[in-house]
């Protein structure tokens, strides 16, 4: 028990350039607060009283305003911080020294049964405001930005941001881009070039067109066509 208190101290120790000493993270840190009676709450869980459990989640929620469900499983030197608005689901499993910002989520859709919240790897960060939702697996030092949301696996060492949430950087990014020059994976480019493409096509076959087809430069209205031919008639008149 006492390693794990010091794990978790060292953590936010670790992490947060802003703690000055571990009696501040003991005693001031609602994020650390909140881990830390989270695990008694999941003792009790895990010995079937419910009841216990909630007491201590509901206590926790109203101290710091982080939700935690009591069957929720943490790793070692889980780090919250700041953590207002952080709610975990009950069958989430978050991974060893993974941080989590204020505001994040790892919920369920609402679709799924039995296991419907995410498991983390370990040292994934999950960015302020981000959601991450559904039975989906977060592989290990994946980085989730703030605000992004999360619906898909993610291999490890990945970063995924935005909504919906797309991978940036990591061994999933095809190895042939260079991600210096700002040419990134983009779903909502792709489509827009392949429209484009298609445009392009269709333009050139409706030149191929007018130029096949025969025309008749006598019946034609356009003066300023560059095709224009004078009338034989014409030609012979001069
Ligand atoms: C995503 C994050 C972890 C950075 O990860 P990284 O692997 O170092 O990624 P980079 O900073 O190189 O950014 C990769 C690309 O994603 C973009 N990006 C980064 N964070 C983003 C976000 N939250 N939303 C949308 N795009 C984001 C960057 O602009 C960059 O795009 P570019 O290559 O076109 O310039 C970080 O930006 C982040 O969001 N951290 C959350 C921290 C947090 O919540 N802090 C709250 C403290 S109170």
């Amino acid at each position: 028990m006492f390693d794990t208190l010091k794990r978790d101290i060292d953590a936010v120790m670790a992490r947060d350039p802003a703690a000055h000493s571990r009696a501040e993270v003991f005693f001031c840190y609602p994020g650390f607060i909140a881990v830390r009676r989270h695990r008694r709450a999941h003792r009790a869980y895990l010995k079937g009283h419910f009841l216990l459990a909630r007491w201590i989640n509901f206590r926790t929620y109203q101290k710091t305003g982080i939700d935690i469900h009591p069957g929720a499983t943490l790793g070692e030197g889980v780090f919250i911080d700041h953590g207002t608005g952080v709610v975990i689901g009950e069958t989430a499993v978050v991974g060893d020294y993974c941080t989590i910002y204020q505001g994040a989520t790892l919920g369920g859709t609402g679709k799924d049964t039995g296991k419907r919240h995410p498991t983390l790897g370990r040292g994934v960060t999950v960015g302020a405001g981000s959601k991450v939702l559904g039975p989906i697996n977060i592989g290990d030092h994946v980085k989730i930005g703030a605000g992004a949301i999360v619906l898909k696996d993610v291999p490890d060492l990945c970063t995924v941001v935005g909504n919906p949430g797309r991978i940036v950087r990591g061994p999933a990014v095809r190895p042939d881009i260079d991600l210096d020059h700002g040419d990134l994976p983009d779903p909502m480019l792709e489509k827009v070039e392949a429209i484009e493409g298609k445009l392009e096509q269709l333009e050139q076959f409706e030149q191929q067109e007018m130029e096949a087809a025969p025309h008749n430069c006598a019946a034609c209205p356009v003066e300023d066509c560059p095709r224009r031919t004078e009338p034989e008639t014409q030609k012979e008149e001069k």
